[in-house]
């Protein structure tokens, strides 16, 4: 297994269409081990392929205990929504804004082997779920924001200071590489940590 790098936001691939798994073979079963590391080594809430340059409909997550993968998924998001929640991103280092979601998500989709999966999430389960799907569609959480949390998002992705964020993170994730357990390092004051802790909150 190994812990792989974070893409940053201007990276093409997270702004790429997915495609689907059709290969089930051991490389699909590096890649779920490998993403689940890393997920964990950053203390992160989920993580979608195209985060760490694979652009394949795959991904991971982790809320309170309850972890895993889905492969192709799809989502059925219920009619009504939860209460807005600060979000994060591992590949928007150090920004957090509250995002609305549906309150229920179903996930149906196949695991590493292909065999059908079906997981159901309320809360924030089903806001990982909806964060990494959106992964999938070249989406990301701040194109979800809107009036002054937008125009703040892109303000501070735009500032210059945001490139010497994005590089100390980087810095800081790859003393983590290599080393044997970053644990919830990641969670520093710029960054924010796992689901709801921190000032960035949730981070998938
Ligand atoms: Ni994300």
């Amino acid at each position: 297994m190994a812990i792989l790098n974070i893409r940053i936001i201007g990276d093409p691939v997270l702004r790429t269409v997915a495609d689907p798994v059709t290969d089930f073979g051991p490389e699909l079963a590096k890649l779920v081990a490998d993403m689940t590391e890393t997920m964990e080594d950053v203390d992160g809430a989920g993580l979608a392929a195209p985060q760490i340059g694979v652009s394949k409909r795959v991904f991971t997550y982790r809320i309170d205990g309850v972890e895993g993968h889905i492969i192709n998924p799809v989502l059925e998001n219920s009619e009504d929504f939860q209460p807005d929640h600060v979000e994060g991103c591992l590949s928007i280092p150090g920004l957090g804004f509250p995002v609305k979601r549906y309150r229920a998500t179903r996930v149906t989709g196949v695991d590493m082997h292909g065999n059908p999966v079906t997981v159901e999430g309320e809360g924030m389960l089903a806001r990982c779920f909806q964060h990494e799907n959106d992964h999938l569609d070249g989406i990301l959480y701040t194109d979800r924001l809107e009036g002054e949390d937008r125009k703040a998002a892109l303000r501070s992705i735009r500032n210059a200071n945001y490139d010497s964020i994005t590089e100390k993170t980087t810095a800081k994730r790859a003393k983590t590489v290599g080393s044997s357990f970053g644990g919830s390092s990641f969670g520093g004051a710029t960054t924010g940590s796992s689901f709801g802790a921190g000032a960035a909150g949730t981070n998938g």
